[in-house]
């Protein structure tokens, strides 16, 4: 056989070795992966952008650090901004439930350097759990 018959064959032997259930889920079935807390919302739904160390990043956008931010000082702020959005942070009134945005929210005020100890809970979230009203953009 010549090398380059040997290696043709090694390549297909090794794409049928490997276990492709094309018709199964994956590990964790078919349901999306439930975040257990407020660290878990936020490695799912934040750290993209406002990256793991909450200081933010500037490149294609500039995503503003959570890390030792006065602003969300102001509970209330930090859940407009997650309930609302605005220009390029997204509003997740339409996918986290108000629970899931205070523990969030309590999550970002007691790390990255913040240490606001208020915490808040669905209550406060509520009144303000709605998608924005208007198109935006
Ligand atoms: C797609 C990128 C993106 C994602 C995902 C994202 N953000 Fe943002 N975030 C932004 C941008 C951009 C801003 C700045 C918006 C502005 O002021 O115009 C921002 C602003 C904020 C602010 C206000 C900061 C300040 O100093 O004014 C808070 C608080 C915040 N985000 C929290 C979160 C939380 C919590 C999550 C996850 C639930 C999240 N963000 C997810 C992009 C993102």
């Amino acid at each position: 056989m010549t090398r380059l018959k040997t290696l043709a064959l090694a390549a297909l032997v090794s794409a049928f070795a490997l276990p492709a259930f094309a018709d199964e889920p994956g590990p964790g079935g078919s349901k999306p992966p439930k975040p257990k807390d407020g660290a878990d919302i936020y490695r799912m739904y934040c750290q993209v952008c406002h990256m793991a160390d909450g200081k933010g990043a500037v490149g294609a956008g500039a995503f503003p650090a959570l890390a030792s931010n006065a602003r969300i000082g102001t509970a209330q702020y930090a859940i407009y901004m997650i309930e609302k959005g605005k220009g390029g942070m997204p509003y997740f009134s339409d996918s986290l439930s108000p629970a899931q945005v205070a523990d969030v929210v309590n999550y970002i005020r007691t790390h990255f350097g913040n240490d606001y100890k208020d915490a808040v809970t669905a209550k406060d979230v509520e009144p303000m759990a709605k998608p924005p009203t208007q198109a935006r953009r």
